[in-house]
């Protein structure tokens, strides 16, 4: 699959343009909402881990030195919390735009933090994309997050303000928060 998604996702899912839906965001969608949205809510999805496996050329990373991202990757029992929000159909546009580097729209059943349960999309860059770095220990990523940069800022910025956005929201990542840990370390040395 093209590492550019953009036109593939905007085949997807054919909205009209007065539908609302939900967008649950696990990764910099938590912290960095750059997009118009009527309402949102923390919540969270049941089957899926958040790891740092997905290349970046175009934001936090370049095609000679992509950066390391997040990505959902499934896992039976897990459940990744992060946060929805209600937008309108038309800015779908916008998101497909940003989440182009590989991601793809996936429909998906999300649980409100109350507990009310809604249907929703998500964005996921699956292992067949180009820009898929896969797996690698948390001190390996760290290493690989504090030597990228691309357009968007720093690659160890990404990291640092999702595990705050975390921690903000009540959510704990060991994943993210071991990785945070080595990258505090490797700023020190
Ligand atoms: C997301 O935040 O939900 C997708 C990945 C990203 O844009 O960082």
């Amino acid at each position: 699959m093209s590492k550019d998604t953009f036109e593939e996702n905007q085949r997807r899912h054919r909205l009209d343009d007065d539908d609302r839906v939900w967008l649950f965001g696990y990764g910099s969608l938590i912290y960095l909402v750059d997009f118009p949205y009527l309402e949102s809510r923390p919540a969270s999805i049941s089957g899926w881990s958040r790891r740092f496996w997905q290349g970046s050329h175009d934001h936090r990373g370049t095609e000679e030195n992509p950066g390391r991202v997040v990505t959902l990757i499934e896992e039976a029992g897990a459940i990744c919390g992060g946060m929805a929000y209600l937008v309108e159909a038309p800015v779908f546009r916008q998101l497909d735009l940003r989440e182009k580097n590989g991601y793809l729209r996936v429909a998906t059943a999300m649980t409100f933090d109350d507990g009310a349960q809604a249907t929703g999309l998500t964005y996921i860059a699956t292992p067949d994309n180009e820009a898929y770095l896969g797996e690698a220990d948390e001190y390996e990523i760290a290493h690989h997050i504090c030597g990228a940069a691309g357009p968007s800022g720093p690659n160890d910025e990404y990291l640092l303000e999702l595990a705050n956005a975390l921690r903000e929201l009540g959510l704990h990542d060991q994943h993210v928060f071991d990785i945070e840990a080595h990258i505090l370390r490797i700023g020190k040395a």
